[in-house]
């Protein structure tokens, strides 16, 4: 089955079932470009041969990145520079789609002290992000605007499909949680007023890219806290987003206060014991999802084993399968693995025994190895944790300093 072909609702025919999923690269220059390191990161990941390569998110608005060195798709004079990583990506005809994002009150303070957000609810976390400043009407008309013009940039560069990404704690992400979201104009309340933003943005990127070209949104299935985005809002929200045309909904979960996302399979996580033995964390949601909704289906989060993509691919639970780390730990693997020459990939995990420095060790560890890549290096296993787990901060600091000097 991973090998079989898929044909999305736009037309657009995906060779395989395999999707590299969304991995913030971080590595681009000043002025917020992509760079010669995104075309050796993409030529490599296009040789695995996986039918769908998403970008890592790049941003609509230069004082609000997820982190330093993203690109932001905001000027047509990078137009050259995007058509040569859009073309990286293509090798083996392979897709290459870009996640297109805002990251609203996750920005940190490095680079905005007061983030817009849908409310001024401040994200607590080691005093790195500043209080919000509620967004006003021309500021979401802002947002709006700008996802419409990174799609309409995309498109024009070779990109052959875009993402939304709604999920992860995000601005679209943010709008659609009643922890996060406090408005009492159209754009906050119930839930359908919750997610207007986000289905809003879909129509307009519609107009612009037309019917032929594919339009994912990544959604999470809960954002794992009290009062917030819960599972029966997300099924609420997937039946709307089946009334729009849309190409792929992917599912994810969590945000910077619950990196469910890729601490899942970690003690004390909020999942059932039945999906921990299942391997893929967000599997279990899917057949609710399935019961809702005809959208085409990625999974992302846990998906390590040949038979089990299979499975769950065969039984009709997904149609798509959503990697990320094992694109950095497995590179060389992957295609045998698509072949079914292979049967695992086993991805790194490393620790640093402190449990308040995990998630920054394992985010640091991915961090470092993918700036490696973009400059053709290989995979370094032996790295220090701590050492990972400041690497992070002291990236943001060294980046904001060299942009003020600048
Ligand atoms: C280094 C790194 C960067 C990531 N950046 C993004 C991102 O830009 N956008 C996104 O939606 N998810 C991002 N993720 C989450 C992954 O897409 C994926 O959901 C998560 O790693 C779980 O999948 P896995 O178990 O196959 O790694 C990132 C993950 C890693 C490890």
């Amino acid at each position: 089955m991973i090998s079989t072909v898929l044909t999305l609702p736009c037309g657009v025919t995906l060779n395989n079932r395999l999707v590299k999923s969304a991995m913030t690269e971080r590595i681009s220059n000043r002025k917020y470009e992509p760079t010669k390191g995104h075309q050796q990161l993409y030529e490599d990941w296009a040789l695995t041969g996986a039918g769908l390569l998403i970008t890592g998110n790049v941003v609509i608005d230069r004082t609000h990145l997820e982190s330093a060195g993203n690109v932001c798709f905001d000027d047509d004079k990078m137009l050259p520079k995007l058509k040569s990583w859009a073309a990286s990506g293509k090798k083996l005809g392979n897709h290459i789609w870009v996640q297109i994002s805002h990251s609203g009150r996750q920005t940190n303070r490095f680079g905005t002290a007061r983030p817009l957000a849908p409310s001024e609810v401040q994200l607590k976390k080691l005093g790195l992000f500043g209080k919000p400043k509620a967004m006003t009407e021309q500021d979401i008309q802002n947002v709006i605007k700008g996802f419409t013009k990174a799609a309409k940039l995309a498109k024009e560069a070779g990109f052959t499909g875009v993402q939304i990404h709604a999920a992860h704690g995000y601005l679209l992400s943010q709008f659609l949680s009643p922890n996060t979201n406090f408005r009492t104009d159209h754009w906050g309340g119930s839930l359908e007023n919750r997610s207007r933003l986000l289905i809003t943005i879909i129509r307009e990127v519609r107009k612009i890219v037309v019917a032929d070209f594919p339009i994912s949104v990544k959604l999470n299935s809960a954002d794992f806290q009290r009062g917030g985005f819960s599972e029966e809002d997300s099924l609420e929200v997937v039946k709307m987003l089946d009334q729009e045309k849309i190409d792929l909904l992917e599912i994810s979960g969590g945000t910077y206060e619950k990196l469910a996302f890729f601490l899942m399979n970690e003690e004390g996580s909020e999942l059932k014991e039945s999906t921990k033995q299942r391997e893929a964390y967000f599997i279990d949601f899917a057949k609710k999802i399935r019961a809702v909704s005809k959208l085409p289906l990625m999974i992302t989060g846990g998906f390590r084993s040949y038979d089990f993509c299979n499975e769950v691919l065969s039984n009709g639970e997904v149609d798509l399968i959503g990697m990320a780390r094992p694109f950095i730990t497995n590179r060389e693997d992957i295609s045998s693995f698509l072949k079914g020459e292979l049967s695992h990939l086993n991805n790194l995990v490393l620790r640093t025994g402190l449990k308040q420095f995990e998630d920054a060790a394992e985010g640091g560890f991915y961090a470092r190895q993918l700036i490696r890549f973009s400059k053709g290096k290989g995979l370094k296993t032996n790295m220090n944790p701590l050492w990972c787990s400041m690497f992070l901060v002291l990236y943001e600091f060294r980046k904001a300093m060299a942009k003020k000097l600048s």
